[in-house]
């Protein structure tokens, strides 16, 4: 396959996971960033869960790294500084409130865009953390700014 067309489907590659730091430091500063196999990602730890996710919010690239949590739904979720979109932390969907039209004085419910940010796995394996880049093969609209012209860390080779 030409390396330029697997960058773009990374369905299509085989990763190995990857020691992005110790398991004592994201408890404490309760997230970082790593660049796994060529891809920005950020690590939260948050209640004691690990949640790993393309680095880049899905709706314009905002710096997800640098938003709050906040729980909707009862969902964890990072909310981007950006635009202030709500993304669940443990399946990357795309939150949104709606109002049913034909009651405007119902209370809005909080429904679901569907996946939007690539979700990675974390595992923890004598104190130190690990990434594996996802293999779900579907096209997430996160990807767009994880390859290709909007990637900003360039590889190496
Ligand atoms: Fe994240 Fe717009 S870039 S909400």
């Amino acid at each position: 396959m030409d390396p330029a067309e697997a960058e773009q489907n990374p369905e299509e590659k085989e990763y190995s996971a990857v020691c992005v730091g110790k398991e004592a430091d994201i408890k404490k500063s309760g997230r970082m960033t790593a660049v796994v196999h060529d891809r920005e990602v950020v690590i939260f730890y948050h209640r004691g869960e690990y949640h790993a996710m393309d680095i880049r919010c899905y709706h314009s690239g905002g710096p997800l790294h640098l938003g709050e949590i906040e729980d909707f739904d009862g969902r964890p979720c990072i909310v981007c500084p950006w635009h202030k979109f709500k993304i669940t932390l443990a399946t990357g969907e795309g939150l949104y409130q709606s109002v049913n039209p034909r009651d405007p004085s119902s209370k809005p419910k909080w429904c679901s865009k569907g996946i939007k940010q690539r979700i990675h796995t974390v595992t923890v394996e004598k104190g130190h953390i690990y990434v594996t880049l996802s293999k779900e093969p579907f096209k997430c609209d996160s990807d767009f700014y994880a390859t290709g012209q909007y990637k900003v860390i360039q590889s190496s080779s």
